[in-house]
């Protein structure tokens, strides 16, 4: 059995902890300390009141050159460093769930409102519609621009059309009309092709005979859909789906099927596969030469990663004379880089 505690230490703890009467003199001691700290409360706001004004007034914001752009504006130092409160549940205007928009289109160039531009449009006159634009290489620059709107570079009729692994043809059928044979001398394999590109061809054939460059022949021109179909498949089997892609267009996404491609072959003295091309006199003449005619070498040795395929000399491209010109003259490789499109290394899907 324990001793119970002395009884006077007991009252004392309970007189501390029950009885709340104040010893004599801490009332006034009390009222004296809430004093001290309303004054010492309202001392503060006061002299936050008068930072803040001298800040106002002191802030360099203002003093930013008249001319600057607002993007060029940052926020003022101090709203950086204080905290700025939201509301729950209420979304910032900067931090909007909204999707992203795409950026604006640049303001019409006010060509596609010429006559002479519309007139030519209307009558499928490519040519004119560039010399209307100033020339090719202003034609070029305009367009890359984003500010003609009336000029569609998917448009699969137009000598400007790009097809490639990001811009397939709508309708993904697409068939140019009329189709002709692609006239040369030697046609291992029964090309036809747009009329235009048709006689571009043969003139530049011609040329390159006349050059001594030797015999060039036509192996494929046109391809209609369903034949890409063919020929991609027959690679995937061959290849393997990574391998087709870098040497055949998947159906709907060949210069091809625009009637504006042709693969040629040289033809001396009798017609070779594509891969006889390379390092023949022909080949050396086509590279410096065809651009007179019309034409380009569309996939260009180290141009994969843009254009998406492997080097193939042999596969021409009809633009006409004056982009074909403007091409060349201003150094370009690639139709991407031509236009100032993305470069198309890989299909969407
Ligand atoms: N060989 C080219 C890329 C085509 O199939 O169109
Ligand atoms: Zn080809």
């Amino acid at each position: 059995m324990t001793d119970p505690p002395p009884p006077t230490s007991r009252r004392a703890l309970r007189a501390a902890v029950e009885d709340p009467r104040p010893e004599p003199g801490a009332r006034r001691r009390a009222a004296r300390r809430r004093g001290i700290v309303v004054l010492t409360v309202i001392g503060a706001l006061l002299a936050w009141g008068v930072i803040a004004l001298l800040f106002s007034v002191l802030a360099p914001g203002d003093a930013q050159p008249a001319g600057a752009p607002a993007a060029d504006r940052g926020p003022a130092p101090w709203a950086t460093a204080l905290p700025v409160p939201t509301l729950r549940g209420a979304t910032p205007p900067e931090q909007s769930a909204a999707p992203a928009e795409a950026p604006a289109p640049a303001p019409a160039d006010g060509l596609c409102a010429e006559a002479a531009v519309t007139e030519a449009l209307a009558a499928g006159d490519d040519a004119a519609v560039i010399a209307a634009a100033g020339g090719a290489a202003a034609f070029r620059e305009r367009v890359a621009s984003g500010a003609v709107p009336c000029i569609d570079l998917a448009d699969p009729a137009r000598v400007w059309v790009v097809v490639n692994k990001q811009r397939p043809y709508a309708p993904l059928e697409y068939a140019p009309s009329p189709l002709v044979s692609a006239g040369t001398a030697a046609d291992a394999g029964h090309a036809i092709l747009r009329t235009d590109a048709a006689a571009a061809l043969t003139q530049m054939v011609a040329a390159a005979r006349a050059a001594g460059a030797g015999e060039i022949g036509a192996q494929n021109g046109y391809r209609a859909y369903g034949m890409q179909r063919s020929i991609y498949d027959a690679q995937v089997a061959q290849r393997g789906a990574a391998g087709a892609d870098l040497v055949s267009a998947r159906p709907g996404f060949s210069e091809h099927q625009s009637g504006l491609a042709v693969d040629i072959v040289p033809c001396d003295p009798a017609c070779g596969t594509l891969d006889d091309l390379a390092g023949t006199p022909a080949d050396a003449w086509i590279r410096d030469h065809a651009w007179e005619y019309g034409w380009i070498v569309r996939y260009e040795e180290g141009y994969t990663a843009i254009t998406g395929y492997a080097y193939e000399p042999w596969h021409l491209r009809y633009v006409g004379t004056d982009l074909a010109r403007a091409y060349r003259e201003g150094g370009f490789h690639s139709l991407e880089e031509f236009f100032e499109l993305p470069p198309a290394p890989d299909y969407a899907d």
